[in-house]
């Protein structure tokens, strides 16, 4: 399937300092797509370059086949972005909301499908102020997609937001990918990361430093998996022996063992081979959060 976004060496530089070094990736159809960065890394002039709110110094862009720096107009037509939610006043109705943003852009959105998807119906007559938090949110995704766009940006969609309300979020990014919407996710929070993307860019400094599936990056930069469990066997020999095998350490009855491949498989089934079954057996792999400090050697 052809790429719907493509970027090649992106760059833009504000005065002397470089915003965006050398970015490029792809964005498939239909995928949830993470920018994921820590605050300053070129996350927001990136994609506020993709939806030609921006104009880059230099790089291929090419978005639904558009040129976001000529193509502007029609470009906008096309995709939709989350608002902020300072972004409405207060006593707007709900449906004044989704019926206005019907009107702008490419227009012609059906709102009150919309609304009653999002469910938002019941809510018809009340103001945007009145609403709570997890509904408000539902309003300005719902407006994001009214008019249908091919690709959605959301960017930071969940900071400041408690628990509870990431939750609900997450569940929407979720709905607007399932109803074939391509959706470009900036966020800086590892766990949403690993929780939503199919695929993911990490960004630091204006360059992409790794790109993946969530789980490609932990495997791939993620390095040890450390596994331990109690143990009678006197001889541990044969274990240290197994190739993923790095070192292997005991204290007392408990036995650590530390590589990197299929070192969980190899010395379980060992064990079995010689008699023991560990109960205990505790694995610790990578997270995307270790990749992540590990790349960017810091935090977010
Ligand atoms: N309008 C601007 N003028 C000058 N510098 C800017 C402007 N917008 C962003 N920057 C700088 O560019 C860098 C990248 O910013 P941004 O794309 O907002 O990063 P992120 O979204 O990853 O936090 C930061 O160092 C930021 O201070
Ligand atoms: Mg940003």
């Amino acid at each position: 399937m052809a790429p719907v976004i493509t970027v090649g060496h992106l760059r833009k530089t504000y005065g002397d300092t470089p915003a965006v070094d050398d970015v490029s990736f792809t964005v498939e159809a239909g995928e949830i797509f993470g920018i994921l960065g820590p605050n300053g890394a070129g996350k927001t002039t990136t994609v506020e370059c993709l939806q030609g709110l921006r104009h880059a110094d230099a790089g291929q862009l090419d978005v639904l086949g558009l040129d976001p720096r000529r193509q502007t107009a029609q470009l906008r037509r096309r995709i939709g972005a989350q608002l902020q939610d300072s972004a409405l006043p207060e006593r707007i109705k709900v449906w004044e909301a989704l019926d206005f943003f019907s009107s702008v852009g490419r227009g012609g959105g059906d709102w009150r499908r919309t609304m009653a998807e999002w469910g938002l119906g019941e809510k018809a007559n009340a103001s945007y102020g009145s609403l709570s938090g997890g509904q408000q949110q539902r309003l300005l995704v719902a407006l994001s997609v009214v008019n249908d766009p091919e690709i959605v940006f959301l960017d930071e969609m969940t900071t400041g937001l408690d628990p509870a309300a990431r939750r609900v979020a997450w569940d929407l990014i979720k709905a607007i990918r399932d109803r074939g919407t391509t959706v470009v996710l900036v966020t800086h929070f590892m766990d949403e990361a690993e929780t939503l993307c199919d695929r993911l860019a990490v960004i630091d400094r204006g360059r992409v430093i790794a790109l993946d599936t969530p789980r490609g990056l932990v495997t791939r930069h993620g390095g040890e998996v450390t596994l331990s469990f109690t143990s009678d066997l006197e001889d541990l020999a044969w274990m240290a022996e197994l190739e993923p095998v790095g070192t292997v350490a005991r204290s007392g009855r408990v036995v650590t063992v530390r590589g990197v491949g299929p070192v969980v498989a190899l010395v379980a089934a060992g064990l079995v081979a010689r008699g023991e079954a560990p109960a205990d057996l505790q694995v610790h792999r990578a997270t995307l959060e270790d990749v992540f400090l590990a790349l960017t050697g810091g935090a977010p």
